[in-house]
Order: C-alpha cells, then sequence, then structure tokens
C-alpha cells in the first residue's frame, strides 16, 4: 500500500516552494518506482481567507490519516491585524500541538559550495554540521495563563508563562540523546537556569537523562552564551537541545551560519516518529509570487520525510545528491548567489533538481 502525504503549501513563498518539492516527488514517482500519495489541503491564511481558521478540521484530519506532512510556510501582512487565536501562525502551532510533533530537528550543516556564502569567515564555517534539537509543543508558546489583561488604573499588561513538566522535558531528552548517539555522541543542552526556574528543572531532568546514556557527553550552556558561541565557534557543537522558543530564536542564527535559511529543511517528530517536515524559514511576503524564492530547503525536507518518515532512504539519497550536483554546477538562487555563479529563479532551481535526479 502506498504511503500518504498530506501536503500543506500554506502562504507567501509557501506555494512556489512546494511547487517544486512536489516536482521532484513526482519525478521519484514516475521514473524511481516510489509510491506515494498526495493529498492537498489549506493551512495558515489561506485557510483563513477560505474557511475563517487557520487549520481546518478537514486539514487536520488530511494530516492525522497522512504517513507524514509536508508544509510550506504560513504568515503574511495581510493577516497580522487578525486576532491572535486566527492568525496563520496559529494554524501552525495548532498542527504540531494537535499531531504531537514535540521533536524539532533543525540541522545546520554547511554546503562546501555555500561556504563564501556565508557572512561568517569561511574557516569559521567550513565543515560546520550542528543538529538543534527544538522542544515545539511546550514552553512559552502554549503555556497558560497567556494574554493581554488590563490593570487597575485602565493599564494593559501582557502576559505569557513558561512553564515545562518533567515529562515533557524528558522525551525531548530522550530524542537528543537517541540523535547524539547516530552522531558525534555530544550534547549541549541550553537553557537559562541561573534565572528560569523552569529551565533550572531542565537542566535537572537533562542530568537525569544523561544517565541512561553513558557514551554521550552532556554539557549545559546558558542561553545568551550559546548564541554567542554559535557565532564565535559553531563547530564547537554536535547537538543542541533545549526549549521551544530559544530554540526558535537559535536555529535562525544558526541557519545564516550555512549562508542562508533558504537551504535548511525540518523535521518535526511525534512519539513514534510520525513527522511534519517544513523549510525553516517563513513565508517570506516580501519575495512572495516573484519566483526567486529558494525552494532547496523545501526540497530538503521531501528527503527528510523519505529518510525518516517513509522508510526510503535511497530515494532520499537521491534528492540529497541531486542538490549537491546542482550546486556544483554552480547553480544559485538569490539568497545564496555570489560572483562568478548562475542566478536562477525557483522554478529553475527545481527543474534543475529534477534534470539532476535523471541524468
Ligand atoms: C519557526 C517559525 C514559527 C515558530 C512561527 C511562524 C510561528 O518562526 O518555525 O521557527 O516560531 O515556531
Ligand atoms: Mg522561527
Amino acid at each position: 500500500m502506498s504511503k500518504k502525504v498530506a501536503v500543506l503549501p500554506g502562504d507567501g513563498i509557501g506555494q512556489e516552494i512546494v511547487a517544486e518539492a512536489i516536482k521532484v516527488l513526482n519525478v521519484l514517482q514516475s521514473d524511481f518506482g516510489l509510491s506515494v500519495e498526495t493529498e492537498n489541503g489549506l493551512i495558515g491564511g489561506a485557510a483563513y481567507d477560505a474557511h475563517g481558521t487557520p487549520l481546518p478540521d478537514q486539514t487536520m484530519d488530511i494530516a492525522r490519516e497522512a504517513d507524514a506532512v509536508l508544509l510550506g510556510a504560513v504568515g503574511g501582512y495581510q493577516w497580522e491585524s487578525l486576532d491572535i487565536a486566527v492568525r496563520p501562525e496559529k494554524g501552525l502551532l495548532g498542527i504540531r500541538a494537535g499531531l504531537g510533533l514535540f521533536s524539532n530537528l533543525r540541522p545546520a550543516i554547511l554546503y562546501p559550495q555555500l561556504a563564501s556564502a556565508s557572512t561568517l569567515r569561511e574557516d569559521v564555517v567550513s565543515g560546520l554540521d550542528l543538529m538543534i534539537v527544538r522542544e515545539l509543543t511546550g514552553g512559552i508558546y502554549f503555556g497558560q495563563p497567556r494574554g493581554i489583561r488590563t490593570l487597575e488604573g485602565g493599564e494593559r499588561q501582557g502576559f505569557n508563562t513558561l512553564v515545562y513538566a518533567e515529562h515533557e522535558i524528558e522525551r525531548i531528552g530522550r530524542s537528543a540523546f537517541e540523535i547524539a548517539m547516530k552522531r558525534d555522541k555530544r550534547i549541549t543542552s541550553v537553557d537559562k537556569a541561573n534565572v528560569l526556574e523552569s529551565t533550572e528543572l531542565w537542566r535537572e531532568v537533562m542530568e537525569r537523562v544523561a544517565k541512561d546514556y553513558p557514551e554521550v557527553e552532556l554539557s549545559h550552556m546558558y542561553v545568551d552564551n550559546a548564541a554567542m558561541q554559535l557565532v564565535r565557534a559553531p563547530k564547537q557543537f554536535d547537538v543542541m537541545v533545549t526549549t521551544n522558543m530559544f530554540g526558535d530564536i537559535l536555529s535562525d542564527c544558526a541557519a545564516m551560519l550555512t549562508g542562508s535559511i533558504g537551504m535548511l529543511p525540518s523535521a518535526s517528530l511525534d512519539a513514534n516518529g510520525k513527522g511534519m517536515y517544513e523549510p525553516i524559514h517563513g513565508s517570506a511576503p516580501d519575495i512572495a509570487g516573484q519566483n526567486i524564492a529558494n525552494p532547496l530547503a523545501t526540497i530538503l525536507s521531501v528527503s527528510m520525510m523519505l529518510r525518516y518518515s517513509l522508510d526510503e532512504a535511497e530515494m532520499a539519497d537521491r534528492i540529497d545528491r541531486a542538490v549537491d550536483s546542482v550546486l556544483d554546477g554552480g547553480l544559485r538562487t538569490r539568497d545564496i548567489h555570489s560572483d562568478g555563479m548562475q542566478e536562477v529563479s525557483c522554478s529553475a532551481m527545481g527543474d534543475a533538481v529534477v534534470a539532476a535526479l535523471c541524468s
């Protein structure tokens, strides 16, 4: 029986980049014997416009029934003034929580071909291979109580709550240690344990989980220092595990080390390995509709999906090799363009990956 993939392009450049990823998936089906069924759904602003909610029940049903979800991006200027409860981002947070996708893997790998595209010196970033494991369904993103209240006297106050229960810390810890076991066996747990009790507990639970993985070396770092170390000497890290919000921030920072956020895929996994795959960049409304976005992060997300959720490692390898050879050939979208390279559009980049797959 063929596996099912829910395809949720979302908003902004989400439409364009997912279209390129689907080209790649289609050619794996037509020419290489891959068998998957896809079903499209609406999420984010597109879903709000059609149904008045950023996460329609129908989309959740499609996602629940699928073996994996491929997502583009959500959000855009036209929805920014909406009530926070129906903003596009709520759709993304809702599907993450609804599917129980607590473990978000955000690899930051520097393609040697792009070393000169990074804003950091080549010797600082070349050879970079870092995995950020971000807790995705807890912390301040979901903690209650939250809101904006009016104080006595009429002044308004915004408030959010950073909460982590032991089981939430433990499961993301285990997820990170399992990944470290397949890598260089070093984990840096990032917290703010000197100020925040919730991350004091985070640190304690990480120490406890570490006892089950004696081969893995665990160290702790405060988030401010981690941000500094990421740009000072990023190659010191193997796996970083951290909270939802710290992971959001540090993963953008790590992405830039690799030259462009347009290159990086991510996987969000539940306890059974079912996953949602998406580029780590957003919907980039400023360049939407211009056919200049970089589709590689989404194409590489398809590769991660094949590897982690669909048990098709060989297909994933094909995609990875095709992307490599396109970069070798000097093709670059605008975000990764540098002197001497050939600038191509989003769709031309997708076509080039397809051509490389078939060559
Ligand atoms: C990300 C994004 C999302 C997040 C937004 C769009 C809600 O920045 O996936 O990193 O903050 O998690
Ligand atoms: Mg982010």
